[in-house]
Formats: C-alpha cells, structure tokens, sequence
C-alpha cells in the first residue's frame, strides 16, 4: 500500500480529491466506487469544488456504492442514497449513479443484479473506502469467510453503536444491510482509503500488518496491488507506537 499522511482530515480529504479528480482526468468513463459515512465526506466537499470550478467533468462519470441499509427506500433521510444525494450527487452531475437495491423482497435477486450491473459497466476503475473500528469495509463484517459478491448482511453492534450518532437511538439503526463483496473490492484497478481518527487506529494497524483473515474484513486489501491509504496522525497512532513509521 501507498500511504499519505495528512496533517488533519481535511488535508487528507484533499489529496484524496485530488487522487479521484486525476481518475476521472485520465479516465473520463470512470466508474467511481463510493462510500457513504464520515470518512469520505471530505472527499465530496473538494470534488463538489472541483465541480463548481470546472476543472473535473462528471458527465461521462458512473458510480456504485458500496452499500445500503436493508428495507431503507432512497427518500429516507437515513438512507445511504439520501448521504449520496445531500453529499454529492445533487451537486455532481454523473452519468448514473447505482446503490444496491435494499428494497427488493427477493434478497437474492437483488445481489444478484448489483453485480450484473458491476459487471455490465466493467468493473470498477477506483473505490473510495472507510474502515470500521472492527475492520470492516463496505458492511463486510469480521466473519468466517471472505464474501465474493454483493450480500446481505447482519450489522455487528459495534458498527450499529457506531452509526447510532445519524438516528435518533440505537433502537433506530437497522440490523440488516446489503454490502458488496469483498471480491468485487478487489477487483477495483484502484482503491483509496480514508482513515481518520484514534478509533480507527488499530484497525488501520490490523489490516495492513496483522495476518489476512475475514476476522478483518479490511485485511483483504493486503492482496491488492494498488491501495493508496489517505490517514491522519491519530488514525497511524498504532503503527507508529509499533515503530512501523
Ligand atoms: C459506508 C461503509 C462503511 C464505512 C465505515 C466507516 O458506506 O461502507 O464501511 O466506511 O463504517 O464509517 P465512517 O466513515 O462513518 O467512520
């Protein structure tokens, strides 16, 4: 992995723009894997810049996100669509923007088509990440397997503490969501990860020097050629405490 040091969230936001926008410059069909939640939201602000500047076109643009709470339909304030709408895409305007479908009955049927659409637009070119405290990324929690393609999943508590501070109460945040595999992560040509914060600072350390294991979903990242991890002084804390930096 390539690591860049910021001095504080919001330069590491910006060199990680600055990473997306020269993407979109070398591949203006890009397909742009998202993530929704504090660590990317930085990111949006600057590409949001970039946009009202005129110095990245979006049009030829298509996205995925990684993920989307189960029985949440898009108009929810809490929904992961509604993130992607308020954060970016009322702002960017893509070609077409994709989330998994977390309404459809059929739980089946609708992995199924979020990975025939992955595969319809090629794949994805870069994904932007986050990382759980637990190591998670997308809703890939710690678990016995490595998931290939899209799933549903049963959030941990941990992560449903965690996401507790967007609702009202604990009681409010859903058990269930649909998540991309950890396969289709890795089949992306790129992928960056922001990481910021003390809290993150172990799972930072565990997933790239600790053993690969679903145990830390984040691990995976350890077979991929090309991640670029965007992490501020707090969220290094460990690796650095380990005399690894
Ligand atoms: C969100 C996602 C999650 C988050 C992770 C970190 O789409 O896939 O893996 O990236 O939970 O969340 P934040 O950034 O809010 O700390």
């Amino acid at each position: 992995m390539r690591l860049y040091q910021g001095k504080d969230y919001d330069d590491l936001s910006k060199k990680a723009a600055q990473i997306v926008a020269s993407e979109i410059f070398m591949h203006p069909k890009a397909v742009l894997g998202l993530a929704t939640g504090s660590s990317p939201e930085g990111i949006y602000r600057y590409l949001v810049k970039a946009q009202q500047e005129g110095t990245v076109d979006f049009s030829d643009v298509t996205s995925v996100n990684l993920d989307e709470y189960k029985g949440m339909f898009p108009d929810n304030e809490q929904s992961y669509h509604y993130f992607m709408e308020e954060n970016l895409f009322q702002h960017v305007p893509f070609k077409a923007s994709y989330l998994p479908n977390a309404v459809e009955e059929n739980e089946e049927k609708s992995c199924r088509e979020y990975d025939e659409l992955i595969e319809s637009l090629g794949g994805i070119d870069m994904q932007i990440l986050g990382i759980g405290a637990n190591g998670h990324i997308g809703f890939n929690e710690p678990g016995e397997v490595f998931e290939r393609g899209t799933h549903c999943v049963t959030l941990a508590e941990s992560t449903r503490q965690a996401n507790s501070r967007f609702f009202d109460s604990i009681d409010d945040v859903p058990t269930h969501a649909f998540s991309m595999g950890i396969g289709t992560i890795l089949s992306a040509k790129r992928i960056v990860l922001v990481v910021s914060g003390e809290n993150k600072a172990q799972a930072l350390y565990d997933a790239f020097y600790g053993p690969i294991t679903p145990k830390v979903p984040a691990s995976a990242l350890q077979l991929h050629g090309h991640v670029a991890v965007f992490a501020d002084k707090d969220a290094l804390s460990v690796i650095k405490e380990k005399g690894l930096l």
